[in-house]
């Protein structure tokens, strides 16, 4: 062979890719020199002179054998492959299992419409995520250096409160004090617990306790991570919640005092509002309408008139019949009020039941001129309300009448001015003594 011999050239092909199988066929047998060739990758080596049959013989078998070495290369990395995905697979479902925990919060907390039901929300979504066996929310008062529960969860029925109230006190304190959550073995068959606190700007309001019985696995980092992403979130909900509902009363208490002023120029009206709104949560509680919609009359009723705030006095203390003019100048006032109540960006159902507490179920009233199931329900029982209390109390303009009189108006009135359902139920519940006036 030209510039190479056959173990150098076995060398140069086992450096290029060392799964080529190389047979040297040689005339000079020896053991050093087998060795030597077996040295450099070489599979076989045949002795001159060859025979055809034992050639083709050892070609085929050097074949089969590179052959399966091949498979196993292939096998082995096809595994490697396999056990690369399994865990890649593994940790995307942990990942899957995490945002979902992460999602459930969120979504929990979303439907939150009060801070009233936050916490039972509180200690049930920290049951579900970190499967303790009870949660309490514990709110803190820094005064007096104490805390009481006001919301638990417990998984089976157990003495859930009376054991809480033995989480010893130290815990509380130190997450108060620390303002960290605190994870702690309570020792032999006491199991452990998890202790979140709940800031609103850096100051802590309250502690979210979970527990686990002795026997079961004790709480590991995610749930401490989850528990503390449920009391950001959370906290800043109730941070949220306590604005708006601080905003909310502030604002009705506001619109009220209008409200008041009106009543106080027309000592006729006096109260009337508060009447009004009274009458409309009675007839709407026989009617099974929900605590949403009685929350909304309790605003209604006490606002509806607020839009004659800007109806003279001449007119509105007029003890004679009404002009045109004058009545039309009346009539403006639930759009006004409603317009007020408006403007605020919230109330919008509020809004619709004081523009239209005037219709009539026969399309007469006014301002839209609305029929039947047209006008709001929540109008439709404030329009019986508010005339029930005008029939029966003095205007400046009549004397009030007699509550049978008040009663048969109402009754005759069924199905012209006042939605017929709504008025019977009316007549009924105050056969039944539940309006007193
Ligand atoms: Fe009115």
């Amino acid at each position: 062979m030209p510039n190479l011999n056959g173990v150098e050239l076995a060398k140069e092909v086992h450096l290029i890719d060392n799964t080529i199988p190389v047979i040297i066929m040689t005339g000079y047998p020896s053991m050093d020199h087998a060795i030597e060739t077996l040295k450099n990758g070489v599979v076989d080596f045949l002795t001159k002179p060859i025979k055809m049959d034992q050639l083709l013989h050892t070609l085929h078998r050097v074949m089969r054998e590179r052959s399966l070495f091949i498979d196993n290369i292939l096998l082995k990395e096809e595994a490697k492959k396999n056990e690369k995905l399994r865990l890649i697979n593994q940790e995307l479902q942990q990942k899957i299992g995490e945002v979902e925990t992460i999602n459930l919060i969120l979504q929990k907390l979303n439907q939150v419409t009060s801070s009233k039901d936050l916490f039972d929300i509180l200690v049930n979504l920290s049951g579900e995520v970190t499967d303790c066996d009870e949660a309490h929310f514990f709110v803190c008062d820094h005064e007096m250096a104490d805390h009481a529960i006001i919301s638990s969860f417990c998984r089976d029925h157990c003495d859930a409160v009376a054991d809480a109230q033995s989480i010893e006190k130290s815990i509380i304190k130190r997450v108060m004090d620390e303002k960290m959550p605190f994870l702690v073995k309570r020792g032999e068959k006491k199991g452990s617990v998890m202790a979140i606190p709940f800031t609103i700007r850096s100051n802590v309001f309250g502690v979210l306790t979970s527990i686990v019985h002795n026997g079961r696995s004790c709480f590991n980092e995610k749930d401490l991570y989850f528990s503390n992403f449920l009391a950001e979130k959370a906290s800043s909900l109730i941070e949220n919640l306590a604005l708006y509902e601080n905003i909310y009363e502030n604002l009705f208490s506001t619109l009220y005092a209008f409200v008041e002023t009106i009543e106080a120029r027309d000592p006729y009206t006096k109260q009337h509002s508060t009447r009004v709104s009274r009458y409309a949560i009675a007839i709407a509680k026989a009617m099974d309408r929900s605590q949403e919609e009685i929350a909304e009359l309790n605003v209604s009723g006490n606002l509806h008139d607020i839009g004659k705030i800007g109806i003279p006095d001449h007119i509105l203390l007029k003890p004679d019949k009404l002009t045109e003019d004058e009545y039309e100048f009346i009539k403006k006032h639930p759009v006004i009020g409603s317009n007020i109540v408006g403007h605020l960006g919230m109330w919008m159902d509020e809004r619709k039941i004081i523009r239209h507490h005037h219709e009539r179920w026969d399309g007469h009233g006014y301002p839209d001129r609305l029929k039947g199931d047209e006008i709001p329900l929540l109008s439709r029982i404030l329009a019986v309300a508010d005339v029930y209390d005008a029939l029966t109390s003095d205007r400046s303009y009549r004397k009030k009448l007699a509550e049978e009189v008040a009663v048969k108006t109402i009754g005759e009135n069924m199905g012209s001015q006042f939605d017929p359902e709504i008025a019977g139920v009316f007549l009924r519940i105050h056969s039944q003594g539940q309006i007193v006036s």
